[in-house]
């Protein structure tokens, strides 16, 4: 079993993965400044693990990824870090169209200081988590990995540098084992309702939005366009449950230590295409509430259909998603009426 060093592993997509991280026997340490989550996931995170509070096999260091004191701390809390999970960074697009240079600091400059101090520490193995919005408004879809790089927002250009940046570190030395991760739309919750995705604010992506007006926190959700080249006319997207995605990355960290140095790129996505009318529809169906919704214009910068071809990750990696809509929204509803107010309510 390896020790691994989780960035960002406080957040939505962390604490998932810390979790399954754990339960396949592995110790972890998790570097977070909390800026963008609570250390309440951890503590459920330990919760569900069955693990002591003082557990040494869940270690947390508060600290920001752009200090290499920080970093530090966290490469010594282990007993010899054998590979890196990197989530910590900025997300919201138009977040990053207002402060790109608050995106370019964090995600990029945060990206390159990890990456020395694990030259430094001698650690070669890194998961990174690339997304889809790499691929701007794809020509065709289903997406391959082989398909353009063309993000079209400040946020997707900084996920692009990164890839460039671990693109270049792999040629240019050898011995790193790096898989970039690009994620599809990550969706759901831990089935327990324990741990979820608690955004700070008025929710910028349809799941949780459609979850707090189930709950009843908003009041209706806005339909971004009914005039998009789809069957129902709204937007479609490939939504994959949290727990799939947590399980990609054990896959992932599993495959770049057992085989030979390379540097992998892969979609981690269902393949399915579901429109938001039919999200709104399964949420009502497991919320057992109505989503009240109003047809707006279009968003910006939006694509019709997003879908990913994710037969590389199945090939390579020997991983699929294994949960449907329903259950994705089924856990989203558990966590989201448990939790109407998030990890703040607690
Ligand atoms: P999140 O905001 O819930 O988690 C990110 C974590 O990083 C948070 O705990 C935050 O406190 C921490 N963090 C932020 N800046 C930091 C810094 N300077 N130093 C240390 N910690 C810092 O986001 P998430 O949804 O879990 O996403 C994780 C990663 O996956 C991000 O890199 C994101 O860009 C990427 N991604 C997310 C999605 C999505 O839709 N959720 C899709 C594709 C890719
Ligand atoms: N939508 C609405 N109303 C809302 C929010 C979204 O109708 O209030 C629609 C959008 O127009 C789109 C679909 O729901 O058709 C999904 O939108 P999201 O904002 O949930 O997701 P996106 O696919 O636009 O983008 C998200 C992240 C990106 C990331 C991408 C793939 O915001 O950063 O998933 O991982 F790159």
């Amino acid at each position: 079993m390896a020790q691994l060093l989780i960035t960002g592993g406080a957040g939505f997509i962390g604490s998932h993965t810390c979790l399954v991280l754990l339960e396949a026997g592995h110790d972890l340490v998790v570097l977070d400044d909390f800026s963008n989550s609570s250390p309440e996931s951890l503590k459920r995170v330990r919760q569900l693990a069955n693990l002591e509070g003082s557990s040494p096999r869940l270690q947390v260091v508060e600290g920001d990824i752009r200090s290499k004191s920080d970093l530090r701390k966290g490469f010594r809390a282990g007993k010899g870090i054998d590979a890196v999970i990197h989530f910590a960074g900025l997300k919201a697009v138009g977040e990053s169209v207002r402060e790109p240079l608050r995106y370019w600091d964090v995600n990029v400059a945060g990206s390159q200081s990890l990456l020395s101090v694990m030259q430094e520490e001698n650690c070669r193995t890194l998961a990174f988590s690339s997304s889809a919005t790499l691929y701007g408004l794809p020509e065709r879809v289903p997406v391959t990995e082989a398909d353009p790089v063309q993000p079209i927002n400040p946020y997707g250009f900084t996920k692009a540098a990164v890839e460039q940046m671990l693109e270049d570190l792999s040629s240019s030395e050898q011995g790193w084992r790096i898989a970039r991760l690009r994620y599809f739309n990550p969706v759901g919750a831990h089935p327990s309702g324990q741990i979820g995705e608690d955004p700070n604010g008025i929710p910028n992506n349809l799941f949780p939005f459609v979850s707090q007006v189930a709950v009843g926190r908003r009041q209706e959700l806005k339909v971004f366009g009914n005039d998009w080249p789809t069957p129902d006319g709204t937007g479609v997207r490939d939504y994959i449950h949290v727990m799939d995605l947590a399980e990609g990355h054990l896959a992932a960290i599993q495959h770049l230590m057992e085989q030979r140095p390379q540097l992998l790129t892969v979609n981690l996505g269902s393949g399915q295409g579901h429109s938001v009318l039919e999200v709104v529809q399964a949420f009502e169906k497991a919320s057992s509430r109505p989503v009240a919704y109003q047809l707006v214009e279009r968003r910006p910068g939006d694509a019709a259909t997003t879908v990913a071809d994710p037969s590389l990750a199945n090939r390579l990696l020997g991983w699929q998603t294994k949960r449907s809509l329903a259950e994705i929204c089924r856990d989203g509803w558990s966590w989201q009426s448990q939790n109407p107010e998030g990890y703040r309510g607690s």
